[in-house]
Protein backbone atom coordinates (compact mmCIF):
# COMPACT_ATOMS: atom_id res chain seq x y z
CA UNK A 1 0.00 0.00 0.00
CA UNK A 2 2.97 2.35 0.96
CA UNK A 3 3.69 2.09 -3.02
CA UNK A 4 0.28 3.06 -4.32
CA UNK A 5 0.63 5.71 -2.28
CA UNK A 6 3.57 7.20 -3.64
CA UNK A 7 2.10 6.34 -6.79
CA UNK A 8 -0.95 8.31 -6.22
CA UNK A 9 1.11 11.17 -4.56
CA UNK A 10 3.56 11.62 -8.05
CA UNK A 11 0.53 11.37 -10.32
CA UNK A 12 -1.03 14.42 -7.95
CA UNK A 13 1.96 16.28 -7.36
CA UNK A 14 3.03 15.86 -11.92
CA UNK A 15 -0.16 16.40 -12.68
CA UNK A 16 -0.88 20.05 -10.36
CA UNK A 17 2.84 21.32 -11.71
CA UNK A 18 2.55 19.94 -15.44
CA UNK A 19 -0.99 22.61 -15.29
CA UNK A 20 1.03 25.41 -13.46
CA UNK A 21 3.76 24.89 -16.59
CA UNK A 22 0.82 25.51 -19.04
CA UNK A 23 0.32 29.28 -17.43
CA UNK A 24 4.19 29.97 -17.46
CA UNK A 25 2.90 30.67 -21.62
CA UNK A 26 1.24 33.82 -20.55
CA UNK A 27 3.36 36.86 -21.20
CA UNK A 28 2.58 38.39 -17.83
CA UNK A 29 0.40 39.09 -15.04
CA UNK A 30 -2.59 41.12 -16.95
CA UNK A 31 -2.89 38.26 -20.02
CA UNK A 32 -4.69 36.33 -16.75
CA UNK A 33 -7.10 38.75 -16.87
CA UNK A 34 -8.20 38.85 -20.13
CA UNK A 35 -10.89 36.89 -21.60
CA UNK A 36 -9.58 34.57 -24.36
CA UNK A 37 -13.08 33.45 -25.51
CA UNK A 38 -15.67 35.49 -24.92
CA UNK A 39 -18.20 32.80 -23.83
CA UNK A 40 -15.49 32.03 -21.09
CA UNK A 41 -14.19 33.13 -17.87
CA UNK A 42 -10.67 35.28 -17.65
CA UNK A 43 -7.65 32.40 -17.31
CA UNK A 44 -7.30 33.63 -13.91
CA UNK A 45 -10.54 31.42 -12.87
CA UNK A 46 -8.87 28.75 -14.59
CA UNK A 47 -6.00 28.91 -12.43
CA UNK A 48 -7.13 28.91 -9.57
CA UNK A 49 -10.65 26.68 -10.43
CA UNK A 50 -8.92 23.47 -10.52
CA UNK A 51 -7.38 24.18 -6.91
CA UNK A 52 -10.87 24.99 -5.48
CA UNK A 53 -12.41 21.92 -7.06
CA UNK A 54 -10.45 19.70 -4.87
CA UNK A 55 -11.34 21.34 -1.60
CA UNK A 56 -15.01 22.17 -2.40
CA UNK A 57 -15.23 17.84 -3.05
CA UNK A 58 -12.98 16.84 -0.15
CA UNK A 59 -15.47 19.09 1.98
CA UNK A 60 -18.49 17.51 0.26
CA UNK A 61 -17.17 14.46 1.14
CA UNK A 62 -16.53 15.43 4.61
CA UNK A 63 -13.18 14.69 4.63
CA UNK A 64 -12.12 18.02 5.79
CA UNK A 65 -14.26 20.37 7.89
CA UNK A 66 -12.02 23.30 7.25
CA UNK A 67 -12.07 25.57 4.21
CA UNK A 68 -8.64 27.34 3.12
CA UNK A 69 -10.32 30.26 1.36
CA UNK A 70 -14.39 30.60 1.34
CA UNK A 71 -13.89 33.36 -0.93
CA UNK A 72 -11.71 32.07 -3.14
CA UNK A 73 -13.95 28.54 -3.29
CA UNK A 74 -16.55 30.59 -4.06
CA UNK A 75 -15.77 32.33 -7.45
CA UNK A 76 -13.43 29.83 -8.46
CA UNK A 77 -16.31 27.20 -8.17
CA UNK A 78 -18.59 27.57 -11.02
CA UNK A 79 -17.05 27.80 -14.02
CA UNK A 80 -19.61 28.95 -17.84
CA UNK A 81 -21.21 26.55 -20.45
CA UNK A 82 -22.95 28.41 -22.54
CA UNK A 83 -25.77 28.28 -20.84
CA UNK A 84 -28.09 31.10 -20.31
CA UNK A 85 -28.00 31.06 -16.21
CA UNK A 86 -24.11 31.17 -16.52
CA UNK A 87 -22.62 34.32 -15.25
CA UNK A 88 -20.37 36.01 -17.99
CA UNK A 89 -20.94 39.50 -16.56
CA UNK A 90 -17.24 40.20 -15.70
CA UNK A 91 -18.23 43.47 -13.26
CA UNK A 92 -20.04 40.78 -11.22
CA UNK A 93 -16.48 39.11 -10.28
CA UNK A 94 -13.53 40.87 -8.62
CA UNK A 95 -10.64 38.62 -9.76
CA UNK A 96 -7.45 38.58 -7.26
CA UNK A 97 -3.80 38.81 -8.04
CA UNK A 98 -2.06 36.11 -9.32
CA UNK A 99 0.19 36.08 -7.13
CA UNK A 100 -2.11 35.47 -3.90
CA UNK A 101 -3.83 32.88 -6.42
CA UNK A 102 -0.43 31.13 -6.45
CA UNK A 103 -0.15 31.05 -2.72
CA UNK A 104 -3.63 29.47 -2.76
CA UNK A 105 -2.82 27.26 -4.98
CA UNK A 106 0.46 25.94 -2.61
CA UNK A 107 -1.95 25.83 0.43
CA UNK A 108 -4.30 23.56 -1.37
CA UNK A 109 -1.24 21.56 -2.49
CA UNK A 110 0.04 20.82 0.86
CA UNK A 111 -3.34 19.72 2.51
CA UNK A 112 -4.15 17.66 -0.34
CA UNK A 113 -0.75 15.80 -0.12
CA UNK A 114 -1.20 15.45 3.57
CA UNK A 115 -4.36 13.86 2.83
CA UNK A 116 -2.53 11.59 0.39
CA UNK A 117 0.26 10.90 3.03
CA UNK A 118 -2.38 10.13 5.65
CA UNK A 119 -6.29 8.80 4.92
CA UNK A 120 -6.62 5.20 5.20
CA UNK A 121 -6.30 3.31 1.95
CA UNK A 122 -7.29 0.39 0.82
CA UNK A 123 -7.55 -1.15 -3.14
CA UNK A 124 -9.56 -1.03 -5.39
CA UNK A 125 -10.33 2.75 -4.48
CA UNK A 126 -14.17 2.79 -4.99
CA UNK A 127 -16.62 5.62 -5.02
CA UNK A 128 -16.98 5.14 -1.25
CA UNK A 129 -13.11 5.46 -1.01
CA UNK A 130 -11.47 8.55 0.64
CA UNK A 131 -9.60 8.52 -2.01
CA UNK A 132 -12.00 8.90 -4.52
CA UNK A 133 -12.46 12.71 -4.07
CA UNK A 134 -8.55 12.78 -5.03
CA UNK A 135 -8.57 10.69 -7.94
CA UNK A 136 -11.44 12.92 -9.36
CA UNK A 137 -9.95 16.38 -8.51
CA UNK A 138 -6.67 14.52 -10.71
CA UNK A 139 -8.40 13.55 -13.27
CA UNK A 140 -10.70 16.93 -13.17
CA UNK A 141 -6.98 18.80 -13.43
CA UNK A 142 -5.78 16.72 -16.50
CA UNK A 143 -9.08 17.88 -18.46
CA UNK A 144 -8.86 21.42 -17.46
CA UNK A 145 -4.89 20.48 -19.21
CA UNK A 146 -6.64 20.48 -22.26
CA UNK A 147 -9.44 23.14 -21.93
CA UNK A 148 -7.21 25.95 -20.29
CA UNK A 149 -4.58 25.35 -23.39
CA UNK A 150 -7.19 25.85 -25.66
CA UNK A 151 -8.50 28.91 -24.05
CA UNK A 152 -4.29 30.37 -24.13
CA UNK A 153 -4.62 29.19 -27.83
CA UNK A 154 -7.34 31.40 -28.55
CA UNK A 155 -5.35 34.72 -26.91
CA UNK A 156 -3.70 37.66 -29.23
CA UNK A 157 -0.37 36.40 -29.86
CA UNK A 158 1.25 38.77 -27.99
CA UNK A 159 0.05 37.74 -25.32
CA UNK A 160 1.79 34.01 -25.41
CA UNK A 161 5.63 33.24 -25.61
CA UNK A 162 7.75 30.85 -26.40
CA UNK A 163 8.47 28.30 -23.47
CA UNK A 164 10.84 25.35 -24.06
CA UNK A 165 8.67 23.08 -21.93
CA UNK A 166 5.98 23.36 -24.03
CA UNK A 167 7.58 23.21 -27.59
CA UNK A 168 6.70 22.48 -31.31
CA UNK A 169 5.88 19.46 -32.32
CA UNK A 170 9.39 18.68 -34.22
CA UNK A 171 7.93 15.80 -36.80
CA UNK A 172 6.38 16.87 -39.89
CA UNK A 173 5.18 13.74 -41.86
CA UNK A 174 3.97 13.49 -45.18
CA UNK A 175 0.07 12.89 -45.16
CA UNK A 176 -1.25 9.65 -45.20
CA UNK A 177 -4.28 8.79 -48.03
CA UNK A 178 -7.48 8.28 -45.93
CA UNK A 179 -10.35 6.39 -47.34
CA UNK A 180 -13.61 5.61 -45.94
CA UNK A 181 -14.26 1.97 -45.21
CA UNK A 182 -17.60 0.61 -45.07
CA UNK A 183 -19.15 -0.67 -41.65
CA UNK A 184 -22.41 -3.32 -41.14
CA UNK A 185 -24.74 -1.78 -38.89
CA UNK A 186 -25.26 -4.02 -35.36
CA UNK A 187 -26.53 -3.70 -32.18
CA UNK A 188 -24.12 -2.45 -29.74
CA UNK A 189 -23.79 -2.21 -26.24
CA UNK A 190 -21.72 -0.09 -24.18
CA UNK A 191 -21.22 -0.64 -20.46
CA UNK A 192 -19.52 0.80 -17.53
CA UNK A 193 -19.91 -0.90 -14.20
CA UNK A 194 -19.34 0.66 -10.80
CA UNK A 195 -16.68 -1.42 -9.89
CA UNK A 196 -15.05 -1.21 -12.73
CA UNK A 197 -11.36 -0.87 -12.73
CA UNK A 198 -10.88 2.60 -14.21
CA UNK A 199 -11.93 5.99 -13.00
CA UNK A 200 -15.00 7.55 -14.81
CA UNK A 201 -16.99 10.27 -14.93
CA UNK A 202 -20.60 9.89 -13.45
CA UNK A 203 -22.31 10.04 -17.02
CA UNK A 204 -19.92 7.57 -17.91
CA UNK A 205 -21.47 4.33 -15.74
CA UNK A 206 -24.40 2.20 -17.28
CA UNK A 207 -25.43 0.17 -19.93
CA UNK A 208 -26.48 1.88 -23.22
CA UNK A 209 -27.93 -0.44 -25.91
CA UNK A 210 -28.64 0.75 -29.59
CA UNK A 211 -29.10 -0.40 -33.20
CA UNK A 212 -26.72 0.94 -35.59
CA UNK A 213 -27.18 1.40 -39.51
CA UNK A 214 -24.62 0.47 -41.93
CA UNK A 215 -22.26 3.09 -41.64
CA UNK A 216 -18.92 4.58 -43.22
CA UNK A 217 -15.59 5.46 -40.87
CA UNK A 218 -12.28 6.43 -42.41
CA UNK A 219 -9.37 4.33 -42.04
CA UNK A 220 -7.14 5.93 -40.09
CA UNK A 221 -7.77 8.95 -37.52
CA UNK A 222 -8.42 12.35 -39.31
CA UNK A 223 -5.07 13.96 -39.04
CA UNK A 224 -4.84 17.67 -38.67
CA UNK A 225 -3.52 17.99 -42.68
CA UNK A 226 -7.22 16.64 -43.14
CA UNK A 227 -8.65 18.75 -40.95
CA UNK A 228 -7.44 22.12 -42.20
CA UNK A 229 -8.86 21.23 -45.96
CA UNK A 230 -12.21 21.00 -43.84
CA UNK A 231 -11.36 24.57 -42.15
CA UNK A 232 -10.51 26.09 -45.53
CA UNK A 233 -13.97 25.25 -47.26
CA UNK A 234 -15.86 25.98 -44.29
CA UNK A 235 -14.12 29.55 -44.44
CA UNK A 236 -14.72 29.43 -48.40
CA UNK A 237 -18.66 29.14 -47.86
CA UNK A 238 -18.70 31.88 -44.84
CA UNK A 239 -17.25 34.11 -46.86
CA UNK A 240 -19.70 32.90 -50.17
CA UNK A 241 -22.96 32.42 -47.80
CA UNK A 242 -22.42 35.44 -44.87
CA UNK A 243 -21.48 34.18 -41.33
CA UNK A 244 -24.05 31.93 -39.79
CA UNK A 245 -24.42 32.12 -36.04
CA UNK A 246 -22.61 29.59 -34.04
CA UNK A 247 -23.19 28.07 -30.34
CA UNK A 248 -26.32 27.40 -28.70
CA UNK A 249 -28.85 28.42 -26.34
CA UNK A 250 -29.80 32.75 -25.65
CA UNK A 251 -25.76 34.00 -25.63
CA UNK A 252 -25.14 32.64 -29.43
CA UNK A 253 -22.02 34.83 -31.13
CA UNK A 254 -21.43 35.52 -34.14
CA UNK A 255 -17.90 35.12 -35.58
CA UNK A 256 -15.62 37.78 -36.78
CA UNK A 257 -12.91 35.18 -37.56
CA UNK A 258 -13.15 31.45 -37.38
CA UNK A 259 -10.94 30.60 -33.72
CA UNK A 260 -7.67 30.34 -34.11
CA UNK A 261 -7.47 31.75 -37.34
CA UNK A 262 -6.11 35.08 -37.98
CA UNK A 263 -7.46 37.86 -40.02
CA UNK A 264 -5.58 39.23 -42.84
CA UNK A 265 -6.04 42.56 -45.15
CA UNK A 266 -7.18 39.46 -47.68
CA UNK A 267 -8.90 36.68 -45.82
CA UNK A 268 -7.75 34.76 -42.87
CA UNK A 269 -4.54 32.62 -42.08
CA UNK A 270 -4.04 30.11 -39.49
CA UNK A 271 -1.56 30.47 -36.72
FE1 LIG B 1 -13.90 22.24 -14.05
Amino acid sequence: MKKKRAEIRDYFLKTYSLYEKLFELLKDEQSYYLTADPLRHPLVFYFGHTASFFINKLVLAKLIDKRINPVYESIFAIGVDEMSWDDLNQSHYKWPRIEEVRLYREAVKAKVLELIDTMPLSMPISWESPFWAIMMGIEHERIHLETSSVLIRQLPLEHVVPNDFWKVCPFDTPVVENSLLHVKGTTLRLEKKRDDALYGWDNEYGLHVKEVKDFKASKYLVSNAEFLGFIEEAVMKMSVFGMKRVGSGKRTKMPRCLCFGVKMRKGMRFA
